[in-house]
């Protein structure tokens, strides 16, 4: 083993460049390692201009980056391991890819469909060692990931700054958050952020009840902050949407608007706080749409620089990774349980971790579900 290559999949987030610049500190001082990063994940792994697509990693190179947004690799979500993907070769042609460049063993960071693509590599007997990550918190086998802990710090004070206005404006006010099917961190920001209610998928929603919570709570205090998960569920024939859409030709635009699916078959998701926003203005019978509030914090939550948290997290993730590749270890990902960096079977994180709190638990700190 001496020729290593990172590999950053699906979507940017914060503490992916403090764990390329801790493996490439590790691995080239212990082991006399050599890296280089391959842009665009899988997708640059399986061009036919692979070398156009490669970054050398050297100790001069990572000065500093663990500090850095995003990845300084870009990112796809190119899934080589799709059926007509596979019947394409796409497989093979990044094993021999990787072979020819003399590459012995990858690190990748991903969240689940990435670790899913590192599984089929390792499976083809190339070593893959992955390193957790996403803002949406939901792979398994690790207590949390890198991204997740930037996204809650910053996105809490970005809420907070919306609650102040609403107090101060009298508003109802909507902030709405990425997690596609787990709450995390729609739960965290709207704990931390002070949430009056917080809508994750987990809990499908009633839009009569929710709607009546709302209005108890703005007659209560004269303002209400609510955060919503991007995924939350909405029936689509609950009959309180079903009455807004004839009300409203923008609710039923949106309600109908296919957004299309990801290269891992996940549904592109957006734009529930624009809706419920509406949904709330018809039903509480507010005379101006502007009454309630709507912010997406969308991809502010992405590209930041990592908090210590993260950096920390990807320091230790990056030499456990590097310490697997080079013991033999294949087929693994590094997770944080409890204090300790441990190797994680990929087949068990990749189980969507999704919010598994007590409903009792989840409705002290405003989780609304009906
Ligand atoms: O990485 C997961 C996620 O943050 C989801 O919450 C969201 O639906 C998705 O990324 C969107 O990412 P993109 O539009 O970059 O594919």
């Amino acid at each position: 083993m001496k020729k290593i290559a990172f590999m950053t999949g699906g979507g940017d987030c914060a503490g992916i460049n403090s764990f390329i610049a801790s493996a490439v500190r590790h691995g080239s001082q212990k082991y006399g390692a050599e890296f280089v990063g391959i842009k665009k994940a899988f997708e640059g792994a399986a061009a036919d201009n692979i070398e156009e697509h490669l970054l050398p990693l050297g100790l001069p190179e990572v000065l500093g980056l663990e500090v850095k947004p995003s990845t300084i690799l870009a990112s796809s979500r190119f899934n080589p391991f799709s059926p007509e993907n596979k019947e394409k070769g796409y497989p093979e042609k990044i094993t021999a890819n990787l072979k020819r460049l003399g590459i012995d063993g990858v690190l990748a960071t991903g969240g689940n469909d990435t670790i899913k693509s590192a599984m089929g590599l390792a499976e083809l007997g190339f070593p893959v060692i992955a390193a957790p990550k996403s803002i949406d918190n939901d792979v398994s086998g690790t207590d949390t990931m890198l991204g997740f802990k930037t996204a809650v710090a910053f996105g809490s004070q970005a809420f907070r700054s919306t609650v102040e206005s609403a107090r101060t404006h009298r508003r109802i006010s909507l902030v709405e958050i990425m997690g596609r099917d787990a709450g995390w961190l729609s739960l965290e920001i709207g704990i931390a952020g002070g949430a009056d209610l917080i809508l994750i998928p987990e809990k499908p929603v009633d839009l009569k009840k929710l709607c009546e919570r709302i209005g108890e709570v703005f007659a209560r205090q004269s303002y209400v902050n609510i955060a919503v998960a991007e995924g939350v569920r909405l029936r689509n024939d609950d009959p309180v949407l079903e009455s807004v859409k004839k009300q409203s030709p923008v609710v039923a635009a949106m309600v109908e608007e296919d957004l299309g699916w990801d290269a891992h078959g996940n549904p592109k998701l957006g734009g529930v706080g624009q809706i419920l926003r509406r949904i709330i203005r018809y039903q509480l019978s507010l005379k101006k749409l502007e009454d309630v509030r709507a912010t997406d914090l969308g991809f502010t939550l992405r590209g930041l620089p990592p908090t210590a948290d993260d950096i920390t997290l990807g320091t230790r993730f990056g030499t456990k990774a590097v310490d697997l590749l080079f013991s033999g270890e294949t087929g693994k990902m590094v997770g944080l349980q409890g204090t300790q960096i441990v190797p994680v079977p990929f087949k068990e994180a990749l189980a969507q971790k999704t919010v598994n709190w007590s409903d009792e638990d989840l409705s002290s700190v405003g989780v609304f579900f009906s």
